[in-house]
């Protein structure tokens, strides 16, 4: 069912994003190969995290899930038991992926797939790097889901990555757990390092020299807490609103801020944001309050090594950007066209809906920024970013709005429009928003 969006004319007050959702799959994944009990707090109880707990249950891992709390009691590095069915790991790329990296090195077949987009996002990117180490998989036509694994011995190998991913280099990184030797990995430009910092935390010896990742493969890992910070990918949908509607004042708290992800705060900053850190804290991964105000943005350039430090950002980057004055270019960004959807194609369409001057170009975006935009029926692509991102935009712009799929941020953020509403000032009903 679609949703109605409407323009506002301030938000304020205090927000509180879902758990990082890169750090909540990871938390799981993590804990059900370790030596005893995880406690995960803040858990992001979005379909793709729950997607990666049902997978593990299906591996015979005890996973006890309340409210936001998640305690998975690890089976041990070789206690995984063989699944009597298909792995389902629906919408999630990193489920899909950090997950094939696991499997290839059990002493059992398994078979993973997921919905229709999964079934058409690259594996030829994990199937490459697992084979050379010695793993046996079969994709639907080599490189797609649904993908069969063989158990197989493994050696550690040393692998150029050909794209800076997080999730191919932790899928080698998981696979290099059940080898025999280091593995090593050599980004183009450092991609999030949640994988490594919590298998450190784990007990694993994981050395990382500026792009270049080496993997001791443990004896065992051991159980820890972990408290999962905000998702400051949740958090760009606040940053950007709070930017771009005049007279607005937000507190996000508790957000995530390892420097592998805080490109966004790195761009908009570059466009003239006001954005305040506060209360640094965190250890294994930093952690503060966000204050944002509204600012006058300008265009920028944003490429090269900011764009693995970003990815998930740009489409609501691009938001920012057509309510920016001049010209911002993305680029170096092809890997958006393999996301949930193309995100530069859905991007461009859906900003050109609301009268934005907007490019494609082959690995990015052109907008021309400072155009009055006006309310348009939205689609989301079924994808999350997509529908989050225009929700965003229709609050900057004249008249209101619609989305197709609202139901689809579920996948990372189950309560985002009540809560992008409940900042709204003056306080509206609403019948006195239509
Ligand atoms: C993720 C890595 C990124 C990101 C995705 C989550 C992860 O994908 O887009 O949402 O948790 O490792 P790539 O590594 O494919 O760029």
């Amino acid at each position: 069912m679609s949703r109605s969006l409407f323009p506002a004319r301030a938000l304020r007050g205090e927000v509180t994003v879902p758990g990082d959702k890169s750090i909540s799959h990871r938390a799981v994944m993590l804990g059900a190969l370790a030596e005893g009990d995880t406690h995960i707090s803040g858990f992001l109880m979005g379909e793709d995290c729950l997607s990666t707990i049902s997978c593990f249950r299906k591996m015979g891992v005890k996973i006890d899930v309340t409210d936001n709390a998640v305690v998975v009691h690890g089976a041990g590095l070789h206690g995984l038991q063989p699944p009597a069915e298909l792995l389902y790991t629906g919408n999630s790329g990193t489920t899909t992926r950090l997950l094939c990296g696991i499997l290839a090195g059990q002493p059992f077949s398994s078979t993973l797939n997921g919905d229709a987009s999964i079934q058409k996002r690259p594996m030829g990117r994990i199937i490459i790097p697992l084979e050379r180490m010695g793993a046996k998989i079969d994709g639907r036509d080599g490189n797609l889901c649904p993908l069969h694994l063989s158990p197989a011995p493994l050696t550690g190998i040393r692998y150029e990555l050909p794209v800076a991913s997080a999730q191919l280099k932790s899928a080698v990184l998981l696979a290099g757990l059940f080898a025999a030797g280091t593995t090593t990995v050599i980004e183009p430009a450092p991609s999030r390092d949640h994988t490594e910092r919590m298998l450190r935390g784990m007990g694993a010896e994981v050395v990382s020299d500026g792009c270049t990742i080496t993997l001791t493969p443990p004896q065992r890992l051991h159980a820890v807490d972990i408290d999962v910070p905000g998702d400051i990918s949740s958090a760009a949908y606040f940053l950007v609103a709070g930017l771009i509607v005049p007279d607005s004042d937000i507190i996000i708290r508790n957000v995530g801020i390892n420097p592998t992800r805080t490109g966004i705060l790195d761009a908009l900053e570059a466009m003239g944001a006001h954005i305040e850190r506060r209360n640094l804290r965190g250890t294994v991964e930093p952690v503060c309050d966000l204050r944002v105000r509204s600012s006058r943005l300008h265009g920028t350039v944003i490429g090269g090594a900011l764009i693995p430090r970003l990815i998930d950002e740009l489409p609501v980057l691009a938001v920012a950007a057509a309510f920016a004055d001049g010209e911002t270019v993305i680029r170096d960004a092809q890997e958006l066209k393999v996301k949930e959807s193309n995100r530069i194609a859905a991007m461009t369409a859906e900003l050109s809906r609301a009268g934005a001057d907007i490019r494609e170009t082959e690995d990015g975006m052109v907008i021309q920024g400072g155009k009055l935009l006006h309310g348009a029926d939205f689609v989301s692509c079924a994808d999350h970013r997509i529908a989050m991102s225009m929700a965003v935009c229709a609050l900057g712009c004249s008249g209101s709005s619609t989305i197709d799929d609202p139901a689809c941020a579920a996948i990372s953020y189950p309560a985002f429009f009540d809560t992008l509403d409940s900042l709204r000032e003056p306080r509206t009903t609403r019948s006195d928003k239509l």
